[in-house]
């Protein structure tokens, strides 16, 4: 089966076959916002479930900075012999582990208490749930130049640490999808207004981790295939940044899309775009395929192998999943061995689209919390219940956040 296949990647090294675990925020920093020992057995468990690649969920460059409260943070070496041991754990089967490391500009709720930082002062549009989010400061040159370095030094770390790699995110409205899409940026300096200086920011964090990581360390990116927003970041503009990153020394690409605002990344596009039902951004990516010869991943509504087959049958190297990998981490060996699982969350129908992802979210964080705890997934979970005990957790997690970076600001 092509599945299982081995892949080589332009810096030589090699995925032992095509299945990626994609990146999952876990939420299960511990008090110093490393690894805690049960994000460690959470990727012992995929580890030991036979996929190629595993992508870490996003680890924050900057503890000022937060995607969501019980996030992993490397941006020194304090904790790295914890990060050692989490790179050692995902490697122990032979699959390659990368750290996926992000900044999420805008997206960040505004009681994490921190000042939020953007490509301009363009506030999220979520409804109801705007107010959840502080409306940003557009960055000055000094800050975009910062989050270059960090992006640079957490790479550096990563590879100390052992990771094989890192994957730059650049998808799903987080801060370097908010500079490639005009509806986020609008910029008039050499940071915004063409394509060109909108992925100025993506190009210029890529050149500088590749100039310092080794040459054998993977350096790979995930690109929305598009925003699914009116006027946002088009299919055509992800061919162009694609074109644009050949011959950087990119290892791999991943395809997703959305963003906070157009959760299109579960299935739901907001520009009256129907997306399939499954491998939801196939069709774009097979646009990506036809201007470049970089490896491709696409992630999405993968879950069968006839599906994550027909991936590699379009010409993409490769097949991220998320979800399914935690109703069964065991889905790669199942395939291999001629067994057709394909497991699956019960679909929410709930008029509120952007609740609805998040309740989505919850449920897979619910069946990351059971892996993690060494019990059983529990894909019949409630989708109100999920969402409630995620509201709870969080909410005591940004209070523990809270309280350490108050603990850090003390003399
Ligand atoms: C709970 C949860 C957390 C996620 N966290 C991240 C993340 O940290 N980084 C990222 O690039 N994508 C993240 N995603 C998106 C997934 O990588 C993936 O693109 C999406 O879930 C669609 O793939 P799937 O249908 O196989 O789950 C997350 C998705 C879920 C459900």
């Amino acid at each position: 089966m092509p599945l299982f296949d081995p892949l080589t990647l332009p810096n030589g090294s090699v995925l032992p076959n095509r299945i990626a675990k994609a990146a999952m925020e876990e939420n299960m920093a511990d008090a110093d916002h490393a690894p805690s020992e049960r994000l460690l057995r959470l990727y012992r468990t995929w580890s030991e479930g036979g996929v190629g690649l595993l992508i870490s969920g996003n680890v924050m460059i900057d503890r000022r900075a937060m995607t969501g409260p019980g996030g992993v943070v490397l941006e020194d070496e304090t904790h790295l012999p914890r990060f050692a041991q989490w790179a050692r754990i995902g490697r122990a089967n032979g699959a390659q582990f990368w750290l996926q490391i992000n900044h999420p500009g805008r997206q960040m709720q505004a009681g994490m208490g921190q000042p939020t930082w953007a490509p301009s002062a363009v506030a999220l549009e979520l409804g109801n749930l705007s107010k959840r989010f502080a409306t940003a400061q557009q960055m000055p040159p000094a800050v975009i130049q910062e989050v270059i370095e960090r992006f640079t030094r957490t790479a550096c770390l990563a590879e100390q640490a052992g990771f094989t790699g890192v994957q730059i995110h650049a998808a799903h409205g987080y801060l370097l999808s908010q500079f490639l899409s005009p509806l986020s940026n609008r910029r008039n300096d050499q940071w915004g207004g063409s394509l060109e200086n909108r992925a100025r920011l993506l190009l210029e964090v890529v050149k500088a981790v590749r100039a310092e990581v080794s040459a054998d360390f993977a350096v790979a990116v995930k690109l929305n295939s598009a925003d699914f927003q009116r006027g946002g970041f088009s299919v055509e503009d992800a061919q162009h940044v694609v074109r644009l990153l050949d011959g950087l020394g990119v290892d791999l690409i991943e395809l997703s899309g959305g963003s906070y605002e157009a959760p299109a990344m579960q299935g739901q596009a907001r520009d009256g775009r129907t997306l399939a039902r499954e491998a939801y951004f196939l069709e774009f990516a097979r646009e990506i395929r036809d201007v470049t010869r970089l490896p491709l991943m696409v992630t999405g509504g993968i879950r069968r192998a006839p599906v994550a087959e027909e991936v590699l049958a379009s010409g993409i190297e490769t097949v991220g999943i998320g979800t399914a990998l935690t109703i069964n981490p065991n889905l790669p060996r199942d395939w291999q061995q001629g067994i057709s699982s394909a497991p699956q969350l019960p679909p929410i129908s709930w008029n509120n689209k952007v609740l609805a992802s998040l309740a989505n979210m919850a449920r897979v964080k619910y069946q990351l919390r059971k892996l993690s705890q060494g019990g059983q997934p529990c894909p019949t979970v409630s989708p109100v219940w999920a969402l409630l005990t995620q509201q709870v957790i969080d909410l005591l997690s940004t209070r523990r956040y809270r309280r350490w970076m108050a603990s850090r600001a003390r003399p």
